[in-house]
This record gives structure tokens, C-alpha cells and sequence, in this order.
């Protein structure tokens, strides 16, 4: 562990540098966030959240610390959509947006909106923002170094109905570290493990050179965007990768792209374990000899068995038998039980340490003794030990003098996102030179 937290040290180190930006894999893009939520944000906002299984819009109403209203519509993302053209995917976003003003009764007015688009970006401005790449699944064409903020608005202004002004682009993980600093003024940093893993965190503004304004900002801290999910796509994780953690990648549309993350997020870690049992039933170890056709389809195993199998109390299997049907595997031994938990414990312990050593890495980055964690995230919210895992772990590499607290935070892609836009919502956005 702490071999990879040197690691990622070093990577991050470069992905703030200007002259070794080109080089590192953890980019750490400034995200033009400057401000922490004071708790005097107040209005009406919209917010849209794509970057995961789910596309939401949301109407989020901030009338007080203790009166933040949300209402909020959820479509599920096909798997067509994923990878339609660029002009079909915004045009659905809009709709849904046009739809849902509507039914509210606000399309005379004119809203501020935040757009949580949860993938690596090089921020323009606060409200603009070019796709680097495509990651967990998706591969919409000709959107990949494109503006995402003007291909939205050109999708918003051909319905011609609505009136709303994007005033911030931001990704999951800032809105994470938002939302909590809204009840919490000691967040730093804010994480998501779920379909992907990434985290950003608080970083003192003369040290963010990709920055235009970095030496002259009159603001002291920005919040920068780690994308921490490209850590090792150098090869410098190689050391740690095993023959299955090579299988899943070469299934995926993005191969040698978003190593860390395939070690870690939700999208990956039940395709990890399918490959490892499959394995084993097929070396005769494992289910002595029960066919199942569905072991056998790639993605079948979904991480959320991990999580059931994991939540059963020592030497009870109801979860996990829930599982097994699931997977027609019915008349499974209690010693193929046993492993079949165990094998999930090992992966998720897996993912654990290693984002606590993202964790860890960036806590001794800032170099500050009292700070809180904004986590989101299905995988972190649905297993039943990642919180203790990932505290466990943290605390086992951080000096004893930290003080280092976890909370799960409520929203950030919409409460967050509408904390953004309120923030900002009088600022022209500026051009990056
Ligand atoms: C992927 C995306 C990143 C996002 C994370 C969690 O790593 O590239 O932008 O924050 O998933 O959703």
C-alpha cells in the first residue's frame, strides 16, 4: 500500500505541473471551484446528472441549511444510448430537461442550471468544458474533445422552449465534496465509488498551474479534479494486476484505459469475481460440476451480489443463496458458499485498500489534521463493510495526528451541482486564454 501511495503521489505531483501535465495519467484538472458553500446559498435551481446507470434531472429548491427541497426524474441509460451519436444523446438529455420544466410549471422562467457530467474533462471555464475521454461503458461518438456545455445548449436552444442558463459544469466527485461541505466546513475531499471510482480534494491555488490565473487568483484554493481512475494506465500498477483484472480489461471498449478504476469501481468488481469462479468451476473446484449458462455470459455477475453475499452474518447463507438462484446455482455445498464469500471479501477488500490509498494520498498532500470525506457511490453506500474498510485502512497510513471523518453524502450530483450554480450564479464565465 505504501508502495502505491508513492505511486499516486508522484502522478499527481505531475498532473498539476505544467511542463509534466503531458506526462502523468492523473490529470488533476482544475475545475474553476474556488468557493466552499457558506449556508447563505438561497433559490431555485435545475441540475442534470449523467455519468452513471442513470440520467436524473432535478429541481432543487435551497431555502435554508435545514430546507433543501429536491425533486428529481430518473431514466435509465440503454445501452444504446451509450453509444449513440453525439447529437442523440444531448437531444434525449434536452427532451427529458423540456419535459420535466414543464410538468413543473416553469418553463416562462429563466433557471440557472449545474450539469454533473461525471467524466474527464479540461475545464474552459466554470461553465465550459471538452470530453478528454469516455470511461465506464461509454463511447458516444464525436464528443471526445468537443465542447459538452455548447453541445447541450445547441440541443436546449432546438427545442426552443426553455429558458436556462448552464452556469456550471462540474463532475461527481466535486459535487460530493460540496453537498457535504454544505453541513460539514471541514470537507476536503470528496469520493465516489460506485459504477466508477474518483475522487477530488481542496488544493491551495498557486500549486494548480494548469490554471491560467494561478499565480495571480485573488481566491487561495481550488478544487481539483484528480480522475484518479487512470492511475496505472503507464503501467505502473502492473506489478499488482493479476491474470483476471487483464481479462476484464480486455473486455471493455476503453482496453489499457482506467486501470485503477477496474480494480476498484462497481462497474468492474462483479465481472472480476464471474471470471474467478468460472475459473474454478471450470478446474472442477468450485459447484462440483452444476452447469450455468449464466456464469458463463460476461457482465452477468452484477456487483450488487457482492454486497448480498457479503452482508450474511458468519456461517448463514440467505443472501447468498438469493445470489445463487439468481445465478441457477442451486445446489450449491456450504463449503462452495464459504468461497464463493470469500472470493467476493477478497476483491472488495481489494478495492478498499486501494482507494484508501487515494485517500491517504491525498490527506498527506494537504497536509491539514482535521478534515471530512463527502463519499457517494452504489458500491459504497450498498456493501455492508466498504465504510470500515476504507476507515480501517486510511487510518493504518495517516499520521496518528490526523483526524479524518467519513460521510456519505447526501446527493452531491444534484444538491451538489444546485450549490454550484447558487454559488455562482451572477458570474460571467471566463474564457481560459
Ligand atoms: C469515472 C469518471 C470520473 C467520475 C468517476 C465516478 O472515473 O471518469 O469523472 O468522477 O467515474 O463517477
Amino acid at each position: 500500500m505504501q508502495e502505491v501511495i508513492d505511486k499516486l503521489s508522484n502522478e499527481i505531483q505531475k498532473g498539476l505541473s505544467k511542463q509534466m501535465h503531458s506526462r502523468s495519467t492523473v490529470k488533476c484538472w482544475p475545475t474553476y471551484v474556488q468557493d466552499l458553500p457558506t449556508q447563505n446559498e438561497r433559490g431555485k435551481y435545475l441540475a442534470l446528472d449523467l455519468g452513471g446507470t442513470n440520467f436524473r434531472v432535478l429541481l432543487v429548491s435551497i431555502n435554508g441549511p435545514d430546507d433543501v427541497d429536491i425533486q428529481t426524474q430518473a431514466f435509465q441509460i440503454a445501452q444504446p444510448l451509450m453509444a449513440c451519436p453525439a447529437s442523440a444523446l444531448f437531444d434525449f438529455i434536452a427532451e427529458c430537461l423540456d419535459n420535466f420544466v414543464k410538468e413543473k410549471q416553469l418553463s416562462d422562467k429563466e433557471l440557472s442550471l449545474g450539469f454533473t457530467f461525471s467524466f474527464p474533462m479540461r475545464q474552459l471555464s466554470l461553465a465550459e468544458a471538452n470530453l478528454v475521454t469516455w470511461t465506464k461503458g461509454f463511447s458516444c461518438d464525436e464528443v471526445v474533445g468537443k465542447n459538452v456545455t455548447k453541445l447541450l445548449q445547441e440541443s436546449i436552444s432546438r427545442r426552443g422552449t426553455l429558458k436556462v442558463n448552464i452556469v456550471a459544469i462540474i463532475n461527481d466527485t466535486t459535487g460530493a465534496l460540496i453537498s457535504c461541505a454544505y453541513n460539514h466546513k471541514n470537507c476536503r475531499i470528496g469520493l465516489i465509488v460506485g459504477t466508477g471510482c474518483n475522487a477530488c480534494y481542496v488544493e491551495k491555488t498557486c500549486n494548480v498551474e494548469m490554471f491560467e490565473d494561478y499565480q495571480t487568483s485573488q481566491k487561495p484554493n481550488m478544487i481539483i479534479n484528480c480522475e484518479w481512475g487512470a492511475f496505472g494506465d503507464n503501467g505502473v500498477l502492473d506489478n499488482i494486476l493479476t491474470s483476471f483484472d487483464r481479462m476484464v480489461d480486455k473486455q471493455t471498449p476503453n482496453q489499457g484505459k482506467q486501470i485503477f478504476e477496474k480494480c476498484v469501481s462497481g462497474m468492474y468488481l462483479g465481472e472480476l469475481v464471474r471470471i474467478i469462479i468460472v475459473k474454478l468451476m471450470e478446474e472442477g473446484k468450485l459447484f462440483n460440476g452444476i452447469e450455468s449458462s449464466i456464469m458463463h455470459e460476461n457482465w452477468k455477475f452484477e456487483t450488487k451480489f457482492i454486497s448480498a453475499v457479503e452482508s450474511d452474518p458468519p456461517g448463514i447463507f440467505e443472501k447468498c443463496n438469493e445470489v445463487l438462484n439468481e445465478c441457477c446455482l442451486n445446489d450449491a455445498s456450504d463449503e462452495d458458499k464459504a468461497c464463493l464469500r470469500y472470493i467476493c471479501e477478497t476483491i472488495s477488500t481489494r478495492s478498499a485498500k486501494l482507494v484508501a490509498c487515494g485517500l491517504v494520498t491525498l490527506i498527506n498532500k494537504m497536509e491539514i489534521c482535521d478534515l471530512s470525506v463527502g463519499i457517494d457511490g452504489s458500491l459504497y453506500r450498498r456493501h455492508p463493510k466498504y465504510h470500515d474498510l476504507l476507515m480501517d485502512n486510511v487510518k493504518k497510513y495517516v499520521g496518528t495526528d490526523v483526524c479524518v471523518q467519513f460521510f456519505t453524502s447526501d446527493d452531491g450530483s444534484g444538491r451538489g451541482a444546485a450549490l454550484v450554480a447558487a454559488l455562482y450564479k451572477d458570474n460571467k464565465s471566463k474564457k481560459c486564454k
